[in-house]
Order: C-alpha cells, then sequence, then structure tokens
C-alpha cells in the first residue's frame, strides 16, 4: 500500500490583504472621545487571522488599543507564541471607509505588548504600518520599534 504524505496548504495572506483585514476592522472601533479609529490584523505561523479595533472609555485612560484587543483574540485563537505577523491601520472611520494619509504606527505600550508575543514565541514579528486610507505601508520588525526592550526573555536570571 502506498501512503501519500501531503502537508496541508496554508493560505497566508498577502500584505494588503492583511492591511485591508485591519482597515475593516478599525470600522469597528469605539472612538468617541478621540474619533481616531484604529484597527489591527494579526496572522498566525500558520496563516490564521484575528482582528481587534480600539475601545475607548469615558474614564480616558482604560481605553484599549487595536493591536491589544487583537493580541487578546490571538491569545484566545492560537497562543502569543504563534503570532508572524501584525498589520495596523487608523483614521477617520465615519465613513463606509477608513480614511487618512498617516501612517499609523504602534504606540509605546502596544510595542511593549507585541514584544512580549515576540519573544515568547522567538520571532521577530513583522508589523505593516498602514494609512486610514489603505494606499501607504511602511514595513518593521519589532526589534526596530523597539530596539533594546525589557521582555520575558530578560527575566531569565529571575529567582
Ligand atoms: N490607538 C491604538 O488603538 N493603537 C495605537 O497604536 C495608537 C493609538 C488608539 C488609542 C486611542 O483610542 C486612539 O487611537 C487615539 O490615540
Amino acid at each position: 500500500m502506498i501512503f501519500l504524505m501531503t502537508t496541508p496548504k496554508v493560505d497566508f495572506m498577502t500584505d494588503q490583504e492583511l492591511i485591508e483585514a485591519a482597515r475593516a476592522a478599525a470600522l469597528r472601533a469605539y472612538a468617541p472621545y478621540s474619533r481616531f479609529s484604529v484597527g489591527c490584523a494579526i496572522e498566525s505561523i500558520d496563516g490564521r487571522v484575528v482582528t481587534g479595533a480600539n475601545m475607548e472609555n469615558a474614564c480616558y485612560r482604560l481605553g484599549i488599543c487595536a493591536e491589544v484587543s487583537a493580541l487578546t483574540a490571538a491569545q484566545a485563537k492560537f497562543g502569543l507564541d504563534k503570532v508572524a505577523r501584525i498589520a495596523v491601520a487608523g483614521g477617520d472611520g465615519s465613513d463606509t471607509e477608513l480614511a487618512g494619509g498617516m501612517v499609523c504606527t504602534p504606540c509605546g505600550g502596544c510595542r511593549q505588548s507585541i514584544l512580549e508575543a515576540a519573544q515568547l514565541g522567538g520571532r521577530d514579528i513583522e508589523i505593516l504600518c498602514a494609512s486610514g486610507d489603505g494606499t501607504r505601508h511602511d514595513r518593521h520588525r519589532i526589534g526596530d520599534l523597539i530596539p533594546h526592550g525589557f521582555g520575558p526573555a530578560n527575566l531569565a536570571n529571575a529567582g
């Protein structure tokens, strides 16, 4: 008897598809205070995708960024250690499509949260920072966005 060993084909998103998923997620932002809608899409090493959007609060400092919202979805769906790529897009979400020409980069706090996932998985996570209208993006690695960061790896010598 002959066994054919086949590995299932994984459909990874193109850069633009991941950005479009982030832009679509931004339309579900709850951002009545800043009126700046941010969406984030996270792809796992095996091609699964989750999204999140910012969720503000009347007690302003309790607002949650899109990246952290998406990271919690990633944790639930496939685990933080499996995060491979992230797309972020931010702008005006008041219409049927996210708008705005400025590239949105993760804030400092989100960089720290992404670093946690990066060190857990042992990979330098790629981050596509897109404009609201999706026409522009910059490609970064978390290691570039938070150089000399402090993450779980730095706790190796804890007692
Ligand atoms: N925001 C994010 O969701 N991600 C970032 O990396 C930058 C900022 C949100 C927080 C707040 O709801 C709004 O954008 C304006 O700062």
